[in-house]
């Protein structure tokens, strides 16, 4: 019988992670199936339980269960532990060991597939949740002259920042504290493209010939990505390659090799200019 994969997420029907996954198998020779499986809210352990104790290997997790995913990890790696969030799990007979994949899957597609260079840049994050988590620290790790996270709620921001104390890069404001302050790159890492929201930015942020990059993902522009192309940015990109990217580094934490990441990312893309039809 085959390995089983799966993730687990409320909502998970529009994932396109089994497809990923699948991909992959086929380019390195594995025989695994892996499926989307809707996990209730206040259900996500037992819901794990119950395939691990069907056979499961691992599993990715996302929205809303990454820091529940965290708290349920018998062992966890130093970038999960770091993060506070957990977007792959691996059962291996003696426990479950907890990743996070998102923080490296962000890095790869901004400094392999769209050339960016974060040494000695100007960085922002908006959010402080569950997405935001996993990525401060491998941005953090690439240097740059200055890390801001801001959010709505700048306690949560501050909390954020905590775990990083003592980097003296790493700062946290306000929307309003924004204005007139321009970035190389900036990230948006909260859920506000989920509802076809824009979070409160001044116009200023995008420096010119600067980087917008959304985490998430969907048909066209997000509402981040339009008002950043409105506002200078040159350079845009969705959170597809990154998926693919954090998807490639639990393969290879699963199953030992790492996939080629380029024609998946091709394949989704073109899925989605066909969707756009
Ligand atoms: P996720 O796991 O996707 O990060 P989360 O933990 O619920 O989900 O966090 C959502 C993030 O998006 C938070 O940073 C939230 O800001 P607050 O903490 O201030 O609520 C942010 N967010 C959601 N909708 C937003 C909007 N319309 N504008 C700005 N920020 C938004």
């Amino acid at each position: 019988m085959s390995d089983r994969y799966c993730v687990f997420g409320n909502p998970v029907g529009h994932s396109k992670s089994p497809a990923i996954h699948a991909a992959f198998a086929v380019q390195c020779h594995q025989d695994l199936r892996y499926t989307a499986i809707l996990a209730p809210l206040d259900g996500f352990a037992t819901s794990v339980r119950e395939f691990v104790a069907s056979g499961g290997r691992g599993a990715n997790v996302t929205v809303p269960f990454k820091e529940e995913a965290w708290r349920l990890a018998t062992r966890r790696t130093g970038r999960a532990e770091l993060a506070g969030a957990v977007n792959t799990l691996a059962f291996d007979g003696s426990g479950i060991l907890g990743d996070n994949t998102d923080g490296a899957g962000l890095l790869r597609d901004l400094t392999v597939n769209l050339g960016c260079h974060l040494a000695g840049s100007r960085v922002l994050v908006l959010g402080a949740g569950g997405a935001a988590r996993g990525v401060v620290g491998p941005l953090l790790d690439s240097r740059p002259a200055k890390l801001v996270i801001v959010n709505r709620n700048v306690d949560r921001a501050r909390d954020l920042a905590q775990r990083f104390a003592g980097t003296a890069a790493l700062h946290v404001c306000s929307y309003p504290e924004l204005a007139e302050r321009s970035f190389d790159l900036v990230i948006n890492a909260t859920s506000a493209s989920l509802g076809g929201e824009l979070p409160p930015l001044p116009a200023s942020v995008f420096a010119a010939a600067g980087t917008a990059y959304d985490m998430m993902y969907g048909d066209g522009d997000t509402p981040f990505l339009a008002f950043a192309r409105r506002h200078g940015a040159v350079r845009l990109a969705d959170g597809i390659g990154m998926l693919v990217e954090q998807a490639a580094e639990a393969f290879r934490l699963w199953r030992g090799v790492r996939p080629d990441t380029a024609p998946v990312i091709a394949t989704l893309r073109g899925a989605s200019i066909a969707n756009d039809r």
